[in-house]
């Protein structure tokens, strides 16, 4: 019904009209669902997000179904502007503040102690908001349009890889939300940095697109990274997460033993070179110059394509663990955790 409705309001020669969903790049469309309280998939620099009213409750238990997400996972508030962050928080420690004006718009999402305008499922009853400026000139020109912050997981069903397409987003959720703006492809690729503060520290919660190199650039002192034990209802710390369908395994090359796959159909997604001697192997190379920002802006997309080939196994190589090369380790070792 909605489907319907949705394609006859829209005559624009800039949408493609699809099976599932709309896609297009109209942010007065994308504008007019969002005050409606129905949800729309954003693009942003990282992946796209499933986007509704933040501070709508019924919008965002629209977020949890549609993404069949626990609601124990909290979400991220997207802000288009500085003092939109006011009112939705108590506070601002300054080594986050100074995070925030350096890296704003951009992949860095900051925990902050939150205000009572944030609804508890927003937080999942934390007392921490979770709050970012995305890159992306869509995004940013529709959020700064509207008089509330959007809610946006990124826009998979719970555990899958995350989209850095709108047509992945439309194959994972196209039939249940009736508009995709179409920024095209992702140009990082990989999901953005959570920080916040511990024990007066500044503590990465989740590795991301901006890399704890960065991240040390602009503060004195030690930061703390994510370990093992942190809650598993941490940011993005479940276990399993990001994970094709396709067995997925992550792996060196000095100790693969490829005689343990000879009679299957193997895909191998490697960083900057074939695997020697398996010509009949389905091959992908993240990025030929060794780049590794461009390495994990392709990640997401090969790992897509590769699930739908039909693989008995995607072998993917462990990368130099440095800069985004941490941040691609730690999700593929949570997609091939099955
Ligand atoms: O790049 C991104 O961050 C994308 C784009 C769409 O902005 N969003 C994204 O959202 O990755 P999601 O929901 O897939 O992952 C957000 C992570 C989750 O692991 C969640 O547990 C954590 O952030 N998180 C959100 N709010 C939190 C809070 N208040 N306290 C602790 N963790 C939080
Ligand atoms: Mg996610």
């Amino acid at each position: 019904m909605f489907l319907i409705f949705a394609v006859c309001s829209i005559p624009n020669s800039t949408q493609k009209k699809n099976t599932l969903a709309i896609i297009g790049a109209d942010i007065n469309e994308a504008k007019r669902i969002l005050v409606k309280g129905d949800l729309v998939a954003i693009p942003t620099e990282t992946v796209y997000g499933l986007a509704g009213n933040g501070l709508n409750q019924s919008s965002l238990q629209e977020i949890f179904k549609v993404k069949n997400r626990p609601t124990f996972n909290p979400l991220i508030l997207h802000v288009g502007k500085m003092d939109q962050v006011t009112e939705l928080v108590q506070d601002i420690p300054s080594p986050l503040l100074r995070l925030m004006e350096h890296f704003w718009p951009g992949p860095l999402t900051v925990l902050l102690r939150k205000s009572d305008r944030v609804p508890d499922l927003v937080t999942a009853g934390s007392d921490r908001v979770a709050i970012r400026m995305p890159n992306h000139p869509l995004s940013l020109q529709l959020l700064r349009s509207l008089d509330f912050p959007l809610a946006a997981p990124s826009a998979n069903p719970f555990t899958y890889i995350s989209p850095t397409l709108p047509e992945h987003v439309d194959k994972m959720l196209g039939d249940q939300i009736g508009y995709i703006l179409d920024g095209g492809a992702c140009s990082a690729g990989l999901e953005s940095t959570i920080v916040g503060m511990e024990q007066g520290k500044v503590k990465i919660f989740r590795y991301g697109a901006l890399s704890v190199e960065e991240i040390q650039s602009i503060i004195n002192g030690a930061i703390l990274l994510p370990k093992e034990t942190d809650s598993i209802q941490g940011p993005g710390q479940l276990k399993l997460h990001y994970a094709p369908h396709t067995p997925t395994l992550l792996f060196e090359r000095d100790t693969l033993s490829i005689e343990d796959f000879e009679n299957k159909h193997i895909g191998i997604i490697n960083f900057a070179e074939a695997y020697p001697g398996r010509t009949q192997w389905e091959q992908r190379i993240l990025s030929r110059s060794g780049n590794l920002k461009e390495a994990a802006a392709q990640l997401y997309q090969i790992m897509h394509e590769m699930d739908q080939m039909d693989l008995d196994l995607i072998l993917i190589e462990r990368l130099p663990d440095t800069e985004l090369g941490k941040t691609m380790n730690d999700r593929l070792e949570r997609a091939s955790s099955k």
